[in-house]
């Protein structure tokens, strides 16, 4: 947990300006090199451009990969609300890590963590929020046969793992991670055995392996957690690596991509919604003038449109490499970079909305059931 200096990285909670190169020294996590990156050039763009920051062990999990061993990948999703744009960057990673290497994907969905913490979100919407997040995650393009998918309400075998691991994790060593206050409900702190048991679950469901969890750095202290788990001799496991994201800035231009501000891009947003998001409130990096902006040029850097293409949106390093020197050099202004944007992500949405009416007939492939 981090809360300093005007920067608040928690689990649950991420505000004002993150400094990344401190997250890595406070968390004890290793920058991801020139070196690592080179191993995994044909993963998603989100790596070699620098979304992905940080590991744990990750060089070890693609030795063992190299050797031939069994290597898996886990990530979840706490279904708070309906998904959007930012919400896809784990499971981008996951599905590149399976096209690669062709392993084993498992997706935990934590609709009880986000059912205790979310004082308005009921049972039943929990549930229902689940269904409609599992849909977008089918949609994605993962394996069948190879991706399991389980909701922590529904695959309430989960809860034999968890209680392991709860037997073995004290108060206070949930309490150090979390930083839990007495007035919280008792829920707060149960929930780190749960999510310690989705990140081993490859490990209770295959036998030991190396697994690599890719997740925003907030997620870190359910991964430090875990690590010290694995070890115990009730469990003998393998620690978990672990592939750490920067947060992707909310269209205003925030520290993170989140729906309470109201204005997030939802996977199931209409093409006018997109224009209309984009237009009103993506945070732009251009000048106030056309004619300053020609002259002075803008700064990509901080322009939203900008991130958003660089991450998820243009996978060519040639035309993202154009777009950014013609709007630093002012030769492209703001108007012109956000419908370029807004094409990019309703040309995305408009396949995504395909597959993703598919995916309801197939959901049935991707869900683990009780034994
Ligand atoms: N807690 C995560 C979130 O709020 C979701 C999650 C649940 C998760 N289980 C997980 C992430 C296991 C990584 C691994 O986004």
């Amino acid at each position: 947990m981090s809360k300093e200096s005007g920067m608040t990285v928690t689990p649950w909670e991420v505000s004002g300006e993150v400094n990344y190169e401190r997250l890595i020294k406070e968390f004890g996590t290793t920058p991801i090199s020139e070196h690592l990156k080179d191993k995994v050039k044909k993963l998603h763009p989100l790596i070699r451009r620098g979304l992905y920051f940080s590991h744990r062990d990750f060089d070890k999990w693609l030795e063992a990969h190299e050797k031939g061993k069994r290597v898996s990948v886990i990530t979840g999703r706490g279904p708070s609300e309906k998904m959007q744009i930012g919400h896809l960057v784990p499971f981008l990673i996951a599905k590149s890590l399976q096209d690669e290497f062709k392993c084993e994907v498992f997706i935990p969905i934590s609709d009880d963590e986000k059912f205790y913490v979310k004082e308005h979100l009921g049972f039943e919407d929990a549930i229902k929020f689940s269904y409609e997040n599992i849909l977008d995650l089918i949609a994605l393009g993962f394996k069948p046969g190879k991706t399991f998918i389980f909701e922590d309400f529904v695959y309430t075998d989960i809860y034999k793992y968890a209680a392991r691991i709860a037997k073995r994790m004290t108060y206070s060593m949930a309490k150090t991670s979390f930083g839990l206050s007495p007035e919280q409900n008792v829920g707060w702190s149960f929930y780190p055995a749960m999510q310690a048991a989705h990140i081993l679950f490859p490990q209770f469901y295959r036998g030991k392996h190396m697994s690599v969890v890719p997740v925003g750095i907030d997620q870190d202290p359910f991964i430090r957690l875990t690590r010290d788990i694995a070890v115990h001799r009730d469990f003998n496991f393998e620690k978990p690596a672990a592939l750490h994201s920067k947060f992707l800035p909310s269209l205003g231009g925030g520290a993170k991509m989140s729906s309470s501000e109201g204005n997030a891009i939802y996977l199931t947003d209409s093409p006018e919604e997109v224009k209309k998001k984009i237009n009103k409130y993506a945070f732009s990096g251009g000048q106030a003038t056309i004619d300053e902006h020609r002259k002075k040029g803008g700064n990509p850097d901080v322009d939203v449109c900008f991130q958003y293409l660089k991450y998820l949106f243009e996978e060519d390093d040639n035309k993202l490499k154009r777009i950014e020197d013609d709007y630093r050099e002012g030769r492209m202004l703001t108007g012109e970079l956000k419908a370029l944007t807004i094409e990019k992500i309703n040309n995305f949405l408009k396949e995504h909305q395909k597959r993703r009416e598919l995916a309801k007939k197939q959901v049935d492939k991707f869900l683990l059931k009780n034994k």
